[in-house]
């Protein structure tokens, strides 16, 4: 993940589903949402989209296609579920934009070295739709589908002085690696250089219960 672009579960069975926002987000409006795997179809629209979530970061560069190809069985998409899903129409459509607006996506894997781990390459959620819970929700179906593979831990980077996305990993179970080589950045134990010069990251890492 570069500093540009920081911060960088339903069960694996169903290939899609509708869902309510838990009680507990209701304090901002939320529209229901459908949760299901990226297609290449997926692609183009989304990498359209990433600039702009990242705050005019250049992301799309690390979004080629072959994520949508290679990884859907490890990545979701949350999008605003269909009118006829929805309790109220017209809400749905003013909160969170028509049925199938892209309202979050992840994309993460198992890592083909290190069976035991998997990594979050990018996630985000659409900026109309954030602190309402679909960042946290798509991680737990990231969790729940590699959790199912055997994996123990997930793993993931992001740039020290993100402090949205260092706040979302900490808020989600994540706690940052700190050993040899890491030092204080912004607050938190942070890698210098970790992926390039100036590339500073901190490594996040959650231990999985294989009970859950
Ligand atoms: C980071 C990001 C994915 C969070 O998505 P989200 O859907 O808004 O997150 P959630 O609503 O699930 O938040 C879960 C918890 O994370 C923490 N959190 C999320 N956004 C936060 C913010 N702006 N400030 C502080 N804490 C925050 C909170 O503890 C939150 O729980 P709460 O709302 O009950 O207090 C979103 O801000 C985003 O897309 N950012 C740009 C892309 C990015 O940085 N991705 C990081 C991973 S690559």
């Amino acid at each position: 993940m570069s500093r540009e672009a920081p911060g960088r579960g339903e069960p694996p069975s169903t290939p899609s589903s509708t869902v309510a926002a838990p009680a507990s987000r209701l304090r901002r409006p939320t529209p229901p949402l459908r949760f299901r795997r990226p297609t290449e179809a997926d692609h183009a629209p989304i990498v359209h989209l990433v600039d702009d979530w990242w705050g005019g970061r250049p992301v799309r560069r690390l979004l080629p296609r072959f994520w949508f190809r290679h990884f859907a069985s490890t990545s979701w998409i949350a999008e605003v579920a269909a009118a006829d899903d929805a309790d109220d129409a017209d809400d749905a459509g003013q909160v969170g934009g028509r049925a199938g607006t892209v309202a979050g996506f992840l994309v993460g894997f198992v890592s083909p070295d290190h069976p035991d781990e998997a990594f979050v390459h990018l996630a985000a959620t659409n900026p109309n739709l954030r602190r309402r819970g679909i960042g946290r929700a798509l991680y737990e179906r990231f969790c729940d589908d590699v959790r199912a593979r055997g994996v123990q831990r997930v793993t993931t980077t992001v740039w020290p002085g993100d402090r949205v996305a260092v706040d979302f990993h900490r808020a989600t179970g994540f706690r940052a690696i700190d050993r040899p080589g890491s030092r204080a950045m912004y607050g938190i134990p942070a890698f210098p250089d970790y992926d390039a010069d100036g590339e500073d990251r901190v490594v996040f890492v959650r231990t999985l219960d294989p009970t859950d």
